[in-house]
């Protein structure tokens, strides 16, 4: 198996969240999603189990990517890397994480919805950015136009993304990844359906390999 990130995301490029706050069950999500063939993954940092689960499944699990979501301060990037995060994704652009991560040299992709985010993530040096909640910053539309200004910057849309629409959205070629939480569904983890979570890891895959 690949072993960098962007080798990971060339192969099978959807980013599944966990917002689980049980450690055992993220546990078994993770394991779930990378029996489907989805290996990196964000744990989103919305409640105070959230991180205890994202460090669960760091320990226990092998050959997964595992990033921390929803970080929104500067104290909590470096607590979560302090954990093992080895990305940072943020809802939006705080330049004092971005500067953090760069100086760490872990991927960092904050959420940008305008040009001038995308803009000031690139003055920043970052080159790759979340793009957030993407069906309502304007979807594969708003997409197509920032590619054709922004050339070097890839972007992972990420809010109202699903099985239904990530083939068009993957089939834009500066989109580097989608991420999602349709991946994990709140009932399937609840009653331990793992099965459903992985076969729907699977169809990702099976998508992203049509769209690319
Ligand atoms: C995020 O944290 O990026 C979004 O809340 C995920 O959006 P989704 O639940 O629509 O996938």
């Amino acid at each position: 198996m690949s072993n960098t990130l962007s080798e990971r995301l060339e192969a099978a490029p959807v980013v599944p969240l966990i917002g689980e706050n049980d450690a055992g069950r993220a546990v078994r999500t993770a394991e779930a999603l990378a029996a489907g063939g989805l290996t990196v993954i964000e744990v989103v940092m919305r409640s105070d189990d959230a991180q205890r689960g994202m460090e669960a499944i760091l320990a226990e699990t092998e050959g997964l990517i595992v990033g921390a979501g929803t970080v929104l301060t500067l104290d909590q990037a470096k607590s979560v890397r302090a954990s093992g995060a080895e990305f940072i994704v943020s809802p939006g652009l705080v330049d004092e994480i971005a500067l953090y991560c760069l100086d760490e040299g872990i991927p960092f992709y904050p959420g940008t919805m305008t040009a001038g985010e995308v803009q000031r993530a690139y003055t920043l040096g970052l080159r790759e950015v979340k793009f957030f909640p993407a069906s309502l910053a304007g979807g594969v539309p708003m997409l197509k136009a920032f590619g054709s200004v922004f050339r070097e910057i890839r972007f992972m849309p990420t809010g109202g993304v699903s099985a239904g629409n990530l083939h068009e959205f993957l089939a834009l070629p500066h989109v580097l990844a989608c991420g999602g939480s349709w991946l994990t569904p709140k009932d399937a983890v609840a009653s331990g359906d793992y099965a459903q979570i992985t076969q729907l890891a699977s169809e990702a895959v099976a998508i992203a390999k049509a769209a690319r």
